[in-house]
C-alpha cells in the first residue's frame, strides 16, 4: 500500500531548479490523494515553460511508479506571489542553517512540522458566546503557570479577542524581518488584532484569511514551544477547515454551555473534528452552575447535563464544569486582564486541573513535550 509519506519521500528526490531544494522541502507538491495506489497531487512551478513542466511530469511520475504507484495523475500551477516569498524565505533560512562561519544561527524549523514537537490544541465550538476564547485564554495560563512553554494563536481573525481579555496593549515587535509575540502571563500571543487599526472592520475574505493564519505560524519567531493553543471563531466555517489543512496533527478541545440546545450545537463542531480526524481531548462546559458566595449551594441556572451528554455522544470526558463568574481582577493591577482568572481562586484551580489533565494525557502518549 502506498503512502503519502512514499509520495513525500520521492517527490523529496527531485529538486527545484529556481531554488536548488526538494519539491517536499518546498512544500511544492501538494493535495496529495491517493486511492488504490492512484496517486493524485498538483504541484508548483517555479517556472513557467512547458519544456520543465515535461520533465518534471515525466521525473516525478517515473519516481512516485518506481515506489509502487498504479497511476498517477499530476496537476500543475505556478507559483503565486505569496508562495514565492515563501519559498525565497525557506532558502534562506537553509542557508542561514548551514552557514558555516560567524554568529551560529539558530535552527529555524517550521512549527507546523509534527517534528518541531510542538502539540496544537484547537478550541472548537458550536456556536459562539459560549466562552472559547475565555477557555483559551486560561488553559494557556493554566499550562504556563505549571511550566509549560505556551503560545496562543487568535485564529478568530474577525472576531479576534484575546489581546483584550488579557489586556495586552502593547503591538509585536519586528526583529530580523520575523514577528515577536507578545508575551504576557508566560504565555507568548499573535492575534489579528495587533496588525489592524483599532476597531477597523476586518474585511479581507477566503483566501487571505488562509494565508494570514499561516503567516501567524512561518513568520512569527515562537521559540521552543510545548504547546500552541488556537482560539478559533464560532462554527465549522472556513478558517476551521483551513487549521485542519494546515495543521492535521491538532488536538481538540469542545466548549458548551450546559444547556440541551448548546450542547446539540456543539455536537456540529465535534462532528467535524471527527471528519477531519482531529483528536478531540475533551468536552469543557462553561457557565455550569452559579456558586452562592453566602452558603456555597450550587445553583444551574442554564440546565444541566449538557457537557457531559456531548461528551458521551463524541466518546470522550467533560474535561471541566466551570462556574458563572468573572475573574476578581482590578484595574489598578500591574497586570490586569479582564478574563484571566487568578491561580488560586475556584475558577483558576479548575483550569490547572484541565491543564495537567491535558499534559499527562499528551505528554504520556507523544514523549515529553
Ligand atoms: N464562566 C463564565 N462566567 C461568566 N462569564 C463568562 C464565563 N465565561 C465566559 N464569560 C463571558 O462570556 C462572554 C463570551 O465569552 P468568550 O468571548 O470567551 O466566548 P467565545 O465563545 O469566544 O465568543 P465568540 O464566539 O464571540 O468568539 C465574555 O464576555 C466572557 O467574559
Ligand atoms: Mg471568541
Amino acid at each position: 500500500m502506498l503512502a503519502r509519506e512514499d509520495v513525500l519521500a520521492a517527490a523529496n528526490e527531485i529538486q527545484d531548479p529556481e531554488y536548488g531544494l526538494s519539491l517536499t522541502d518546498l512544500h511544492f507538491i501538494r493535495d496529495i490523494m491517493i486511492k488504490e495506489d492512484r496517486v493524485s497531487a498538483t504541484v508548483l512551478l517555479s517556472r513557467e515553460d512547458d519544456e520543465y513542466k515535461e520533465q518534471l511530469q515525466a521525473g516525478l511520475s517515473a519516481k512516485l511508479l518506481a515506489a509502487g504507484a498504479k497511476d498517477v495523475h499530476l496537476r500543475f500551477r505556478p507559483l503565486s506571489e505569496f508562495e514565492r516569498n515563501d519559498a525565497a524565505r525557506k532558502l534562506q533560512e537553509r542557508a542561514a542553517a548551514t552557514e558555516p562561519a560567524g554568529e551560529p544561527a539558530a535552527p529555524v524549523m517550521n512549527i507546523l512540522d509534527p517534528a518541531s514537537g510542538v502539540k496544537f490544541i484547537a478550541i472548537a465550538s458550536g456556536k459562539g458566546g459560549v466562552g472559547k476564547s475565555t477557555v483559551t485564554v486560561n488553559l494557556a495560563v493554566a499550562l504556563a503557570r505549571i511550566g509549560k512553554k505556551v503560545g496562543i494563536v487568535d485564529a478568530d481573525i474577525y472576531g479576534f479577542s484575546i489581546p483584550d481579555m488579557m489586556g495586552i496593549e502593547e503591538r509585536p515587535q519586528l526583529v530580523n524581518n520575523r514577528i515577536i509575540p507578545i508575551e504576557r502571563f508566560g504565555v507568548k500571543v499573535i492575534s489579528m488584532g495587533f496588525f489592524v487599526e483599532e476597531n477597523t472592520p476586518v474585511i479581507w475574505r477566503g483566501p487571505m484569511l488562509g494565508k494570514m493564519l499561516r503567516n501567524f505560524f512561518s513568520e512569527v519567531e515562537w521559540g521552543k514551544l510545548d504547546y500552541l493553543l488556537l482560539d478559533l471563531p464560532p462554527g465549522t466555517g472556513d478558517v476551521a477547515l483551513d487549521v485542519h489543512q494546515m495543521i492535521p496533527h491538532s488536538k481538540e478541545i469542545i466548549v458548551t454551555t450546559p444547556h440541551a440546545t448548546a450542547a446539540f450545537v456543539a455536537a456540529r463542531a465535534g462532528a467535524m473534528a471527527i471528519h477531519t480526524e482531529h483528536e478531540i481531548l475533551g468536552v469543557v462546559e462553561n457557565m455550569s452552575y452559579y456558586s452562592c458566595s453566602q452558603c456555597g449551594q450550587k445553583d444551574y441556572v442554564f440546565g444541566r447535563g449538557g457537557g457531559a451528554k456531548l461528551a458521551d455522544e463524541l466518546h470522550t470526558k467533560l474535561l471541566a464544569q466551570i462556574p458563572l463568574g468573572v475573574p476578581d481582577n482590578h484595574v489598578a493591577e500591574p497586570d490586569y486582564s479582564p478574563s484571566v482568572y487568578k491561580a488560586d481562586t475556584e475558577t483558576g484551580l479548575i483550569y490547572k486541573e484541565v491543564a495537567e489533565t491535558i499534559a499527562s494525557q499528551l505528554e504520556q502518549k507523544g514523549g515529553p513535550a
